[in-house]
């Protein structure tokens, strides 16, 4: 325990007579905290790793970031510390409210202790007239993400309503833009932007998960920052429930961004000696958006649990057959999903009891008999003989009132009043939290997994939690749901070793890391059209590594925008992430398979580049034209789109950058799928002269994209010449 006049950096300690700062730096960031900020510490920098970390330095940094007192204020001006408070003299946003029982509502921790260990600062905070203590647990990660997050004790004797906590970021001053997403279903993560001035900016999710409209960070930069510059600071909640995120510019002058789990009323009754542990709140910044997210996707795939094996090409059967299950239908699909290279043949919604559509089944987690009077048996094997891994989707958290389950154990479906919850595609939630439905649902999940050699579940989880009660005039439960499905699917993990799971909530309504920590990847969105997908992936991805992002191939008319696409677009679209089919196979012709093998090949061929190189997204490029990449973290090759959304103002277009190339290596470019040129253009020079650039020039100058008609795309590779 350190707790003397000191600065301390993640080497060790050291005193210095003016006060206590810390230091905490590693993957590109430096994070100095004033420990001395009343009445808790103080981030006085968190951004660019500070190449001058000298004792002198770190005590400046901290004396240059104290305000003065201003006429009609307070005597100290209060700071944007840790965990900000009135009874501190914070007038925004407060990091902590409770009370007990109406009463003791004033909070103001205290800094206790510090504990230091290389890129891990553990601070100790104590109320003791409010009786509370907090450990608050920084900690700087392998690519410079700053990591916080929180535990909570009721240190009183009576209980203690928690009813707001979060942590807070501050951001540099000149960020004065907001990005952050919403959406909806079939279009999850459509970036806006907004001037960040001065008040509050708050994104709450109130639909027991992220929800379609979630933003997945928010985000604060200087204006009109972008994917390659502008500096850029983030936030995300590593939670899969209700949580808030909010952005706040004070008129005395601090800017930060907050974000922690949002509580309904007496959701948290802390008791005598509770506690509460927080979700993690991450925080990532660069020098463009694409740094702020290469700090995700770096971190994420350091971790133990990170997927690493090629990522199986998966085809799913619901837009190729729906509810319309038989097993000769399903046996010709996997058939024709082998002939063109899937490894992975996951069966989608309907195989279980009483689930011919929609309005019925869900809860009743049995193998239909009057479908599958043999069991799934024989459609596994035909899908292991074929060489392919078995997927099975599930809604484990999920009840139809017309079910057996539901009329058996309607006490078990989540509930505020005596009256169900609105419904939503015909359904109600369970309630994970209660142990008997705990124990049925994990049973049967067993079971199957038992059963059948089954590699992969799809998770689903198709509507909000509202009024989600423990029963008529219950208490919230949308927390104890939460932390009982990360139960679950860590038990399921644990028992069924290299079982797979993915997150899919109607598409894209529940990604986070929370969830992500315990899942291998997201169903990205219920929407495949190609176009809409390049807004979807792109800002799915900044938290998100592309290889955990399900990308499918559709069919040639998209069934949630009736667009006609191109084979090639719908193809490379879908390259950079996990590729996968959703298209009734069964109903293509011998070329469009062969088409289709190709892309399948060529996927497979790029997949180890896709799971471990970085994203580069092309900011300013011609309007009507996307130009995105995945480069080899080495700089020794890289797959690129040049993507023609729309007709281009200049005929030809003019030259596209290709940025993140090693700058001193000579690249060989080749085109190797899509258009090179409409009927009657002449041929592409570069194509056909033998066409080297450094990676300087690619992105100084660059070279002619095609001529394409709108909506098509053409993927060219960049290998380094020895
Ligand atoms: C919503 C998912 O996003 C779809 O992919 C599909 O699994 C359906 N649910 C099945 O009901």
């Amino acid at each position: 325990m350190l707790f003397h006049d000191e600065v301390i950096t993640a080497d060790g300690p050291h005193s210095t007579p003016e006060g206590r700062v810390l230091h905490l730096h590693r993957g590109g960031t430096s994070v100095v905290i004033d420990l001395d900020a009343a009445p808790n510490p103080a981030i006085v920098h968190w951004g660019e790793e500070l190449t001058d970390s000298t004792e002198q330095t770190l005590r400046s940094l901290a004396v240059a970031a104290r305000p003065q007192r201003v006429s009609g204020g307070l005597d100290e001006t209060a700071r944007a510390t840790l965990v900000a408070s009135p009874a501190g003299g914070w007038l925004g946003t407060p990091g902590l409210e409770g009370h007990r029982d109406g009463a003791s509502f004033s909070v103001r921790l205290e800094l206790v202790g510090v504990e230091v260990d290389e890129h891990r600062a553990l601070l100790s905070l104590v109320d003791r007239e409010a009786r509370l203590a907090a450990q608050l647990e920084l900690s700087v990660g392998t690519a410079g993400l700053l990591h916080q997050r929180i535990t909570l004790r009721n240190s009183g004797d009576s209980p203690y309503t928690l009813q707001h906590l979060h942590l807070a970021f501050p951001v540099p001053w000149d960020a004065t833009e907001i990005l952050d997403t919403t959406g909806r279903h079939l279009r999850e993560r459509s970036p806006q932007r907004h001037p960040f001035g001065f008040g509050t900016y708050l994104r709450e999710s109130r639909r027991g998960r992220p929800g379609a409209d979630a933003t997945l960070v928010l985000a604060a930069g200087r204006p009109g920052f972008g994917f390659e510059r502008g500096r850029v600071h983030a936030v995300h909640v590593a939670w899969s429930g209700n949580h808030r995120l909010v952005a706040e510019r004070t008129v005395s002058g601090e800017a930060i961004l907050a974000g922690g789990e949002l509580f309904a009323p007496g959701e948290v009754v802390l008791a005598p000696g509770a506690t509460l542990t927080s979700p993690e709140v991450i925080g990532s910044w660069g020098d463009g958006l694409s740094e702020l997210a290469h700090r995700f996707h770096d971190e994420w795939r350091r971790r133990p649990a990170h997927p690493r094996r090629d990522r199986p090409v998966t085809l799913n059967t619901w837009e190729a057959v729906y509810f319309d299950h038989s097993l000769d239908r399903l046996t010709a699909l996997a058939d024709a999903a082998a002939s063109v290279g899937v490894e992975r043949f996951v069966l989608d919604d309907g195989w279980f009891t009483g689930r011919r559509d929609d309005t019925a089944g869900l809860g009743d987690w049995y193998v239909d008999p009057t479908v599958w009077p043999d069991g799934l048996h024989p459609l596994v094997d035909h899908v292991v003989a074929r060489g392919m891994e078995f997927g099975l989707w599930v809604e484990p958290e999920m009840v139809n009132p017309d079910s057996d389950l539901a009329r058996r154990h309607p006490d078990w479906i989540l509930r505020a009043r005596t009256t169900l919850p609105p419904s939503a595609r015909q359904q109600q939630v369970l309630d994970l939290a209660h142990d008997e439905a705990y124990a049925f649902i994990a049973g049967r999940l067993h079971a199957l997994l038992d059963e059948y050699p089954i590699a992969y579940l799809k998770w689903d989880h198709n509507r909000d939690l509202l009024d989600a009660g423990s029963g008529p005039g219950g208490v919230a439960r949308v927390r104890e749901h939460t932390l009982a499905l990360y139960r679950l699917l860590d038990e399921l993990k644990a028992a069924h070793p290299g079982l797979e799971i993915e997150s899919c909530a109607s598409g894209g309504a529940r990604v986070d890391l929370g969830i992500l920590a315990r899942t291998d990847r997201i169903w990205t969105s219920d929407n495949l059209d190609p176009l809409e997908r390049l807004v979807n992936q792109r800002y799915t991805a900044l938290v998100v590594p592309p290889e955990m992002m399900g990308m499918h191939l559709t069919s040639p008319v998209v069934h949630s925008t009736g667009r006609t696409v191109d084979l090639d677009l719908s193809a490379a679209v879908a390259l950079f992430g996990h590729v996968g089919i959703e298209w009734d196979l069964t109903t293509t012709d011998e070329t469009t398979r062969r088409r289709i093998a190709a892309w399948v090949e060529y996927a497979k061929r790029i997949r180890p580049l896709v799971a471990t190189g970085r994203t580069v997204d092309v900011d300013g490029t011609e309007p009507g034209i996307d130009v995105r990449g995945v480069v080899a973290q080495d700089g020794s090759s890289a797959v690129f789109t040049l993507t023609q959304t729309d007709t281009t103002a200049s005929y030809p277009p003019g030259r596209v950058r290709i940025p993140g190339l090693d700058p001193g290596r000579r690249y060989r470019i080749s085109v190797v799928g899509g258009p090179t040129g409409t009927a009657g253009q002449s041929e592409l020079a570069w194509q056909t002269h033998d066409t080297t650039l450094t990676g300087r020039e690619l992105d100084a100058v660059s070279l002619r994209p095609p001529v394409q008609y709108p909506q098509r795309s053409t993927v060219i590779e960049l290998v380094a010449q020895t």
